[in-house]
């Protein structure tokens, strides 16, 4: 059988296979955060399509942490109905579903989150929303720690079956991690130790809270590609120890950041036109000249993190590494398994277009997905379309 096929545990939980729905920003969520019937349909079709594990589209664990208008929250007891509802329908679909759970930082608006958005520091203007953040104060940092282990705790009340800190694409956790966000001098910057510092205690805040055993993983960016250095690979490894080191259970491989190197994050098309769509008629040239330039620049190529998988998976030892990003064929995904470059295969994309493919690859009718990785599902969700393959162009 191939080892796509083969169960394998993450903390105490048994996968029944080696995929995995990568965390996908779904744009469907209710305006105030809640579970919508268009979230629940999502992942029953993922589940009853065979992955082994769905992993959400990034939670808010905090107000000043929404980055986008129909994102899920987790930030209040109120959610947990609505989350519950979400799980039972995964699980009665014969499913395992974990939440990812994010603070966006300095990679949102104040419009969004009615005040200046929060930073290890308040560094340079971003370059998509302009906004020059706010360094947070020691108080706002242990807030931040407390409202993760608060979402965590929603999470198991709802029944998910593991949750997975968003440290990646350069929203809070990644921004806490990079020599280029965080130039803080205090014990929360200034030497890779204090930089993790502040992941460290949202996991430890977090155990304390979940049942022994409970799965709890994180998704590392291996590459910032910021202007001046963030973090390299050679960094995330060393993260990726100090992570094993603590007792994290799975780390998901990752690279880029959503307002600095969104095309690294998923390689592949540039489609500009879609991408300048929801801005206003002023904005539209400069994103046409903006996103212009880059196109034709990030060519996808078959499992583009896996040079960093390389380097982080000799130093985790016996904790799984998830390898995300541009995984489009079945021999090379069982090649990754075989050769122990990975243990888990992670896709965002092709179970938008397909989320049956899991099945059809166990019934061997599928020896590649269909995505193109045109990248029209990714310039859909900030123009507020819910997240489906628009490889055929938007909705007119
Ligand atoms: C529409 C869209 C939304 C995404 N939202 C998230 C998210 O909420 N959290 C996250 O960690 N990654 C997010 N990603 C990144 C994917 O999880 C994944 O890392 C990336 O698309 C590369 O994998 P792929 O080649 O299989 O698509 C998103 C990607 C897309 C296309
Ligand atoms: S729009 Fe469809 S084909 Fe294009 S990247 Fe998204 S899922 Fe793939």
């Amino acid at each position: 059988m191939s080892a796509l096929f083969s169960p394998m545990k993450i903390g105490k939980v048994e996968l029944s296979n080696r995929f995995i729905n990568s965390a996908t920003y779904e744009a469907m969520a209710n305006k105030t955060g809640e579970v919508s019937d268009a979230l629940i349909k999502r992942y029953e079709r993922l589940a009853k399509g065979g992955v082994g594990l769905c992993i959400s589209g990034m939670m808010y664990v905090h107000a000043s942490g929404r980055g986008y208008k129909n994102q899920i929250g987790i930030h209040g007891d109120r959610m947990i109905p609505g989350l519950r509802k979400l799980v039972a329908s995964v699980h009665q679909a014969g499913g395992k579903i974990a939440f990812q759970i994010a603070h966006c930082g300095r990679q949102t608006t104040k419009r969004m989150i009615g005040q200046t958005p929060l930073a290890p520091s308040s560094r340079g203007r971003d370059p998509i929303n302009f906004v020059k953040p706010k360094e947070m104060t020691e108080n706002e940092i242990m807030e931040i720690i407390k409202a993760f282990g608060a979402g965590a705790r929603r999470a198991v009340e709802a029944g998910a079956d593991g949750i997975q800190l968003h440290a990646a694409h350069g929203y809070l956790i990644n921004e806490f991690l990079s020599p280029y966000f965080n130039i803080r001098t205090d014990s929360w910057g200034g030497s890779d130790e204090n930089r993790f510092r502040f992941l460290k205690e949202i996991f430890q805040e977090i155990k304390k809270i979940v049942p022994d055993g409970y799965p709890v993983l994180v998704k590392l960016s291996t590459n910032d590609y910021t202007p001046k250095e963030g973090v390299t690979p050679t960094l995330a490894a060393r993260y990726a120890r100090w992570l094993a080191e603590v007792g994290i259970d799975a780390v998901e491989v990752s690279c880029g950041g959503t307002n600095y190197s969104y095309m690294n994050m998923c390689r592949g098309d540039v489609p500009t036109a879609e991408m300048v769509k929801g801005l206003s008629w002023w904005e539209k040239p400069i994103g046409r000249l903006m996103f212009g330039k880059l196109e034709g620049k990030y060519d996808l190529e078959e499992g583009y993190n896996l040079a960093a998988a390389r380097m982080i998976k000799p130093v985790l030892g016996g904790t799984p590494l998830i390898l995300v990003g541009g995984m489009r064929t079945v021999k090379h995904m069982e090649d990754v398994l075989e050769n122990r470059q990975a243990d888990f295969i992670s896709m965002s994309r092709p179970f938008i277009r397909e989320p049956f493919l899991v099945n059809k690859i166990k019934e061997g009718k599928m020896d590649r997905v269909s995505c193109v990785s045109c990248n029209r599902c990714l310039a859909a969700v900030p123009n507020g379309l819910p997240v489906y393959c628009y490889n055929k162009g938007f909705p007119a």
